[in-house]
């Protein structure tokens, strides 16, 4: 067994044994991502644990204000009573943060070995696409790598998945459509496009806009594509949802700052809530 693999067992036992302690027999079904303008959404489940990464051994603790970590364990309710066992995580780590990949995605991997079938990935993104508009919600249709290096270098974990892995549908082509429909009833106007992650911390340039914009991408981010990798690898069902929460560097004349970010995110809190709770009780 490679020593990435013991970490993330002694993670995932950590947490059975918490769960357990209280009582609870809890296999989640879907794991959710919570990123900037969802950070509210436990007011939306049924929760019944929560678990601060602190508490668990060799778990990356985030140093970003306003991204404080725990899962939480609860239940989402349908309109005919039955219940989706979930697993929100509250604040994730970021590579820019200075941890490697591996331990980026390892809040990921654990949700994946507690039973997860499917993951939602959410954040917050600058609009690259012209188009697009702060407040904005994106499906994320694919998504570029940028510089971030892969989850899934170092020897292969074999217990999670494949050496190379295939990744030419990693955000599954019928979620897509589920979360195209469900919008549509909702009367959100749904936008769709390809994510790219780069490092971070710093904001891009205009010209590296410029650059991704020609090849492809229509959002950017800091977060997402190496959780998606890290998921898809161990055969998870991957959904990604951006909230455009400014447009890219070199767009608008105007400096972009985490607190633009945030405030669009939090105006959207409520529609970006809505839609994933409404895509959550169809898949
Ligand atoms: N760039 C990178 N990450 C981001 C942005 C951006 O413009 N907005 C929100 N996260």
């Amino acid at each position: 067994m490679s020593k990435e693999y013991e970490r993330l067992i002694l993670a995932k036992s950590y947490i059975e044994e918490r769960l357990a302690s209280q009582g609870l027999d809890f296999t989640p079904r879907i794991g959710l991502v919570l990123g900037s303008g969802l950070g509210g959404y436990a007011a939306n489940m049924e929760v019944l644990a929560e678990i601060p990464y602190r508490d668990i051994s060799e778990f990356p603790v985030s140093t970003v204000p306003g991204h404080d970590g725990k899962y939480i364990f609860g239940y989402v309710a349908k309109s005919d009573g039955a219940k989706v066992p979930i697993v929100a995580m509250k604040g994730r780590v970021h590579y820019y943060e200075g941890y490697s990949v591996q331990t980026v995605v390892m809040p990921i991997r654990v949700m994946g070995m507690l039973g997860i079938e499917s993951v939602i990935l959410t954040n917050a993104a600058g609009g690259i696409n012209l188009d697009f508009a702060p407040g904005d919600l994106m499906l994320i249709s694919d998504q570029i790598t940028g510089y971030v290096p892969s989850p899934l270098i170092g020897p292969n974990i074999e217990e999670l998945g494949t050496r190379f892995p295939d990744m030419s549908k990693l955000y599954n082509p019928e979620y897509r459509e589920i979360a195209r429909q469900v919008a549509a009833e909702m009367g959100i106007d749904l936008k769709e496009g390809v994510y790219v992650q780069f490092t971070g911390p710093q904001f891009e340039t205009p010209s590296e806009i410029k650059a991704f914009r020609t090849l492809g991408a229509s959002a950017v981010g800091m977060s997402t594509a190496c959780e998606a990798i890290a998921a898809g690898h161990m055969g998870l069902k991957v959904m990604g949802i951006s909230c455009i929460s400014n447009m890219a560097s070199g767009i608008l004349d105007q400096p972009l700052t985490h607190e633009e970010v945030q405030e669009t995110a939090d105006k959207v809190a409520h529609k970006f809530e809505q839609l994933v709770t409404g895509i959550i009780v169809r898949i």
